[in-house]
């Protein structure tokens, strides 16, 4: 298997070092615009091989996406992070232009690949990738909802004091601070339901912690998070070359699911060989769907900004 990540920043390292730990592909290509910058993070990422014990070759590259060809899977990163007291909404005008570069790049020289996209504001960018490149739908996958489910099980375990992998917990919606929706009703402690040892009062914190976890992160730290974002897109891309059938909330395209059309909105999919294979239908409660409804709505408004650029 052979893997690109686009964008040697933060989150592009951290995801294609998780990429090499788990070694998930044979070749790895890392690839940033600026001079050396790629080049520099593999050869330090390959530094560890000896130690970590890994056989993943990785490759950097300065803007030369030839040496990307034959990729079987893409994570693009690439664009602008937000800075404290920024939206992800806010860093349209910049991205947009970036990713769809990056988009015909990528398919000139790996015309199969399955793309990833984590680069904000992330529901517009899956939906641009999809409209621009024109490939099959299921080969365009929004990592957020795979990194928000994960903020919000880190929640849940410090109210409930139990370990984030024995909670199952998925958010909905958009990837944004007001439009992601954590389904705290669905959610379970392994088999028993998280709202039985809950007072309503910590569900709405978890909520709404899970729902500004972002923008918590930057203000701590200056710059947007990296580490649960480059491990959520390695865990997708892990998915797809393992061709696990998992099952995670990922940005897709929508054509009538959750009533919803001509839009890429985070819904439980399964992944696998072929990106996004099946849309899963929860069955949303009033309250969660009109919630979507109104996500699906913000959304569609931040995506007709695209017809301005
Ligand atoms: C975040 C960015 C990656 O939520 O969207 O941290």
């Amino acid at each position: 298997m052979k893997v690109t990540v686009v964008g040697a920043g933060a989150v592009g390292a951290t995801c294609a070092d998780n990429i090499a730990r788990k070694e998930l592909a044979t070749e790895l290509v890392l690839l940033d615009i600026k001079e050396g910058f790629a080049e520099g993070k593999a050869q330090d990422m390959m530094q560890t091989a000896a130690l970590l014990g890994f056989d993943t070759k990785i490759v950097g590259s300065t803007n030369d996406y030839s040496k990307t060809a034959g990729s079987d899977v893409v994570v693009i990163t690439s664009g602008i992070p937000r800075k404290p007291g920024m939206t992800r909404e806010e860093l349209i005008g910049t991205n947009a232009g970036i990713v769809k570069t990056v988009c015909e790049n990528i398919l000139k020289h790996s015309p199969n690949a399955i793309i990833i996209v984590i680069s904000n504001p992330m529901d517009t960018m899956t939906y641009l990738a999809l409209t621009s490149t024109g490939i099959p739908k299921n080969r365009i996958i929004g990592m957020g909802g795979t990194l928000d489910s994960s903020r919000f099980k880190y929640q849940l375990s410090q109210h409930l004091g139990c370990s984030p992998s024995d909670l199952n917990a998925l958010v909905v919606g958009g990837h944004g601070d007001t439009t992601m929706i954590p389904l705290i009703s669905k959610a379970t402690w392994n088999s028993a339901p998280v709202t039985d040892f809950l007072t309503e009062e910590q569900q709405q914190k978890i909520v709404n912690d899970t729902m500004v976890g972002g923008a918590t992160l930057t203000k701590l730290i200056g710059t947007s998070a990296w580490y649960a974002p480059g491990a959520a897109g390695a865990a997708l891309v892990e998915a797809i070359v393992r061709d696990e059938k998992k099952l995670f909330t990922c940005c897709v395209y929508l054509d009538g699911e959750y009533g919803q059309k001509d839009i890429c909105l985070g819904v439980p999919v399964v992944i696998g060989k072929n990106g996004w294979e099946k849309i899963i239908d929860f069955k949303l409660n009033e309250t969660e769907q009109a919630a979507f409804s109104k996500s699906a709505e913000a959304v569609r408004s931040m995506n007709s900004v695209l017809k301005t650029l």
